[in-house]
């Protein structure tokens, strides 16, 4: 299989580690082990302590799977496996299910591997463009122009990286409706859950929500657990979840020890986590708001319904481009060029999960400032 270069993660290798300002990252403030470790309970700090680091189960620690199943409402620990980090779950889920010629629809713009790995295998893909005019949101219009009876797939990210959109409800039942007329699967990558702006709006996990429907999660983006790499992938279509599990075994095989140990202790800690996640974005989002009513005529904002990103349009006459460019190169401020998405025009994403956002935000105004008097 060939693949192309994967323009997002190329980036992050060009930039994550040498730029003093990152105002684009997706995903939660990182907790340090010690935090992890002082939130833990009892049982869990005793696995630590007495943790051996051979290889582990291939599905993963029965215990963490336990504790994954309760954020879902129809499944148990059978109805899930665990996967390094989300990307590996996107991979062997593609290489498992979808075979030359198979049609699938992917809702675009989107993380590369949900439409590029589709497309390498040889599916037939359409991509459904979200529109600034929708405010980022997906229409059953669009999604039936693009449906056929042989539709295989539906892949879907919600909430959306990189615009913060979430689906209607209606549209999530009007597409389950339409799936299940013809047996299409539903692939829904939620690694942003829980950090919707309005809890009231989180949706359904399409898991729980449709018997063919597979839900992608990882403790990477909610949670800010990166480096952990454990994500998973939950299903009732357990012939599904075999053969994507089969596929693990020419990946990573299994999951890093330490890194289940300490995925447990997070999620059985979750409520005070992902608190004080939402606390950080939420602040974060009215800055962003503040700073776009200001700069209104510089940029146009459409505010997102989830954290941690949205995806404004750069008003200037210039490139996006080159405005990324110069911004990064004279006042080392990284924003994300639609570009690295595949996605015309001139928007670009800002991340607002972390603590350091304030200070990168106030970096960029200073630039502003100084832009306005040069041009
Ligand atoms: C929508 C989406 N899916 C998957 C991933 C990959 O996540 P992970 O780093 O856990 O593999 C990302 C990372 O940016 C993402 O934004």
């Amino acid at each position: 299989m060939k693949i192309p270069d994967f323009k997002l993660e190329e980036f992050w290798k060009k930039y994550e580690f040498s730029t003093p300002h990152i105002l684009s990252l997706s995903d939660a403030e990182p907790w340090g082990l010690k935090e992890i470790l002082a939130l833990a309970d009892s049982e869990s700090l005793d696995l630590w302590e007495n943790l051996h680091l051979g290889y582990t189960e291939s599905p993963g620690l029965p215990l963490l799977r336990e504790e994954i199943a309760r954020l879902y409402s129809t499944l148990d620990k059978d109805g899930l496996f665990t996967t390094a980090g989300a990307e590996e779950g996107i991979y062997c889920t593609m290489q498992a299910l979808i075979s030359p010629g198979d049609h699938v629809i992917v809702v675009t713009p989107c993380y590369q591997s949900l439409e590029a790995l589709p497309r390498a295998l040889g599916a037939e893909v359409t991509t459904v463009a979200l529109r600034p005019q929708d405010k980022w949101k997906l229409s059953m219009e669009q999604l039936k122009s693009a449906f056929r009876p042989s539709t295989k797939f539906i892949i879907l990210n919600c909430p959306h990286n990189p615009t913060g959109a979430l689906l209607s409800k209606d549209v999530l039942e009007g597409m389950i409706e339409l799936a299940r007329a013809y047996g299409t699967y539903i692939f829904s990558d939620e690694v942003y859950y829980y950090l919707e702006v309005n809890e009231a709006d989180r949706l359904p996990s399409i898991a729980d929500a449709y018997e063919k429907g597979i839900s992608l999660n990882v403790m990477t983006k909610s949670f800010g657990l990166a480096g952990l790499r454990i994500g998973w992938l939950a299903s009732r279509d357990k012939e599904a979840l075999r053969k994507i599990a089969s596929y693990k075994l020419y990946t990573s095989i299994c999951n890093s020890a330490p890194s289940e140990i300490l995925a447990l202790m997070a999620l059985r800690a979750k409520d005070v986590m992902i608190k004080r996640n939402r606390d950080i974005m939420l602040s974060n989002l009215q800055l962003l708001d503040r700073f776009f009513k200001k700069y209104d005529s510089l940029f146009a904002w459409i505010r997102p319904e989830s954290g941690t990103m949205a995806f404004p349009e750069l008003l200037l006459p210039i490139s996006v481009n080159e405005f990324s460019e110069k911004l990064v190169r004279e006042a080392g401020v990284l924003i994300m060029p639609g570009s690295i998405f595949d996605f015309p025009g001139n928007f670009f994403r800002v991340g607002f999960g972390r603590k350091s956002m304030p200070v990168a935000l106030q970096h960029f105004e200073n630039y502003l400032e100084k832009y306005a008097t040069i041009h």
